[in-house]
């Protein structure tokens, strides 16, 4: 939070931009405020908090930044963090309490980020979903294949799946062409804007690809606020403007520096996005 303002003031200024999400999430008995698809949250199971202090400072944060429900999404990923739904949804009950003690008004869900890996298919005999729904959320790795990245987001589909991408905007082979010299581009955008967003680019994008497929997105709040650098920033903004995020998530993993990066990048998403994204941070 910025030093010389007060945390309520903030809070209250966030949560105002936000106002219709809250009738929403009022009517799902929960108390009103954002949904968070994309959080580390729980301790020792991934690469995220080391101990259940560290969870609960999260927690906090999240609760200040107007945050309701948080889905509890530990990294799967063969060989590395081979989490299962009993490991996820025992701890994701057990944190629960140590929130409910602590006066922390938030509600976890289980969730999962599945590695789109070679193995991938192996996990969607018994997936953790994103709560009890069909959504699950997926991560590209840092050099992911493209043709296996679509055979994986397939094989969820068949299973009856809807997949979350989560943030594209971190992988350069999801981001769309450049924009070139940006009034152009703009001035073509407008001229086109009734047309599918695949339509403003020349060849059809991987990205584009897999929303074609059903494949949904998830925008990292992080990403707009700089966190990853400004090529991703730039990218996040980009996507934010063409309604391509459905989901919307911290991703956070440690308490440090979560509170400013919250604020800055509910702004942004809110003031980029508000226009191209109606759903944003609504239950999916
Ligand atoms: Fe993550």
């Amino acid at each position: 939070m910025e030093a010389g303002r007060g945390v309520d003031a903030q809070v209250n200024e966030i949560q105002a931009v936000h106002k219709p999400l809250e009738a929403k999430n009022s009517q799902s008995g929960v108390p009103a405020g954002l949904i968070d698809f994309h959080c580390h949250i729980l301790p020792g199971i991934d690469d995220g908090p080391g101990s259940a202090s560290e969870s609960l400072k999260i927690a906090r944060t999240l609760e200040l930044a107007g945050f309701a429900e948080v889905y509890c999404t530990p990294h799967c990923i063969k060989g590395v963090w081979e989490n299962t739904p009993a490991i996820v949804r025992r701890a994701v009950r057990d944190l629960q309490v140590l929130l409910d003690e602590a006066g922390i008004l938030l509600k976890l869900r289980p969730g999962m980020e599945y590695y789109l890996d070679e193995f991938f298919p192996q996990f969607l005999t018994d997936p953790q979903t994103l709560g009890d729904s069909d959504y699950i959320l997926v991560e590209s790795p840092s050099r992911g294949i493209p043709d296996l990245i679509k055979e994986n987001i397939f094989a969820a589909i068949r299973a009856g799946l809807k997949p979350v991408l989560a943030h594209p905007e971190r992988h350069a082979m999801f981001a769309p062409q450049k924009e070139g010299s940006g009034v152009l581009f703009r001035v073509k955008r407008l001229l086109t804007r009734h047309r599918p967003v695949d339509a403003h680019y020349p060849a059809k994008p991987l990205l584009f690809a897999l929303s074609d497929m059903g494949c949904c997105f998830q925008g990292n709040l992080g990403s707009f606020a700089g966190r990853y650098g400004k090529d991703v920033q730039q990218v996040g903004k980009q996507l934010l403007a063409l309604g391509m995020y459905t989901h919307f998530g911290s991703d956070a993993h440690q308490p440090a520096g979560l509170s400013s990066m919250l604020e800055k990048g509910l702004i942004i998403a809110d003031s980029e996005g508000a226009e191209g994204c109606p759903a944003l941070f609504a239950a999916g």
